[in-house]
């Protein structure tokens, strides 16, 4: 039979888990700010660029579009001097649905974008419509073809008033990049407020943007001629904040997460204290320890403030070892509960309804082979082995480095017996 290798984390449960651990910069904000370099030609200086492999696509993706990127450390810089393409291959897209993102700066850049119909997350449908129509008001047509969206501005890019169905994240972002470089005022209602969309709008604002709102619902654009090229360190990011500090939760602690505002975390460090943990917070750090039982939850995802998507199955780890019923109320992606399926392997008692998960609280877990098929579902999977009876063994966690530098490294660090492993499979086995 042939063989083959797989990288996998495997975790012995029962480890003690305490000390700090530093957070780097946030996915969901350097992948945009990343995009939004292309707008003006320029050598930008980003710090704080977490070193994860969604980090890497979107080097491609903008170096395909002529920018140079080098990164040393948690440093970043681009040249985007010779960006003179507008057309982003399927190969690269496909790998991560944050590609879009190029969307919007391509626009007010050239007037015009190709762009490969996104892949990424297999977290629900997430459709473009936002983004096409938001784009749209602006004065932008689109055709889509042989998996491509192609758009084109006859004339010039024209601010608008829009109001978005939902304040989806994206959407907010393309359109507000675009926007920038549009004539006239555009104001954004039911905008996205995630710390992320504050961090693009600061940047923007650094390049010579003039955006105010952000971080309300409604953020206005008031259209500029010239950007230029800027330095700027990326916010922290409080999803890998939130999924250490469950690990702290989960072990007991006490645990610091260093490097990240807790005012971004402010929804999951309520539920924290609420399920019966003590927290403590300085300007750029979180600290939880817990003494008693884990207290049951009832949790809904929601755009911020409220409970963040990304850390529903953290938070759901949690509830499987509660004393008592959770529901966890799943209401930004559809069918965000691949997890949940996995995690049943271990032992755990968790009924899916629809965007209901009805968490029935179980004594123990028991380590298994499972399978990671999203991102944050592959971080909680190993959150799960951490307090699990004997070995868990996480396969497919290329999901994991996508949006976590190091973590198998920091869970060491703060005692967590866990290590990455290259493994032999058969055929049979993937
Ligand atoms: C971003 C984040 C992701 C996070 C999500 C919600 C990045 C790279 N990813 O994703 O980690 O979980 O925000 O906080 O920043 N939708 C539509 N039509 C559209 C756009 C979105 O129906 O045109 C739907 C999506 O299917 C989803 C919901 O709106 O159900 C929210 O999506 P959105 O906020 O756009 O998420 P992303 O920007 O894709």
């Amino acid at each position: 039979m042939p063989v083959k290798t797989e990288e996998v984390i495997k975790v012995i449960g029962g480890n003690p888990i305490s000390g700090t651990v530093q957070i780097g910069g946030a996915k969901n904000s350097v992948l945009k700010l990343m995009a939004a370099s292309l707008m003006a030609p320029g050598v930008f200086h980003i710090d704080n660029v977490p070193r994860i492999s969604d980090v890497e696509i979107m080097s491609e993706v903008i170096d395909t579009l002529g920018a140079k990127t080098s990164i040393q450390g948690h440093s970043m810089t681009i040249d985007t001097t010779g960006v003179d393409k507008y057309e982003t291959p399927y190969k690269l897209v496909a790998k991560m649905r944050a590609s879009i993102s190029v969307l919007g700066p391509l626009i007010a850049k050239f007037g015009k974008a190709k762009v490969a119909m996104p892949g990424g997350c297999r977290i629900g449908s997430r459709k473009l419509d936002m983004h096409i129509a938001a784009l749209e008001a602006l004065g932008v047509e689109f055709e889509s073809e042989h998996g491509y969206i192609n758009a084109n501005v006859p004339g010039k890019l024209h601010g608008a008033d829009v109001t978005l169905d939902f304040p989806s994240v994206g959407a907010t972002e393309n359109l507000m990049m675009a926007a920038v470089k549009a004539e006239g005022t555009t104001t954004i209602e039911n905008a996205a407020r995630e710390p992320e969309i504050c961090d693009l709008a600061n940047f923007l604002n650094e390049m010579g943007a003039n955006i105010k709102g952000m971080g309300s619902p409604v953020i206005t654009v008031e259209g500029v001629n010239e950007l230029h090229s800027t330095d700027h360190t990326v916010v922290g990011d409080r999803i890998e904040a939130g999924t250490f500090l469950v690990a702290g939760a989960l072990c007991g602690g006490p645990l610091t997460a260093k490097g990240v505002d807790p005012n971004n975390l402010s929804r999951a460090i309520a539920v924290l204290k609420h399920m019966g943990a003590e927290i403590d917070v300085t300007e750029d750090s979180v600290t939880v320890s817990r003494h008693g039982d884990i207290i049951p939850c009832d949790i809904q995802t929601l755009p911020h403030p409220g409970f963040p998507t990304d850390l529903q199955a953290q938070f759901m780890v949690m509830a499987i070892i509660a004393k008592g019923r959770s529901v966890i109320t799943e209401n930004v992606f559809e069918n965000r509960f691949m997890f949940a399926s996995e995690v049943t392997r271990m032992g755990a008692d968790v009924r899916v309804d629809g965007h209901h998960a009805i968490i029935e609280g179980v004594d123990q877990l028991s380590g298994a082979p499972v399978q990671s098929s999203d991102l944050r579902g592959g971080a909680a999977l190993v959150l799960a082995g951490l307090i699990a009876d004997g070995e868990t063994v996480v396969s497919q966690i290329e999901h994991i480095d996508r949006g976590y530098e190091d973590y198998v490294g920091k869970l060491r660090k703060l005692g967590a017996n866990v290590v990455r492993e290259t493994i032999e499979t058969s055929d049979d086995d993937i």
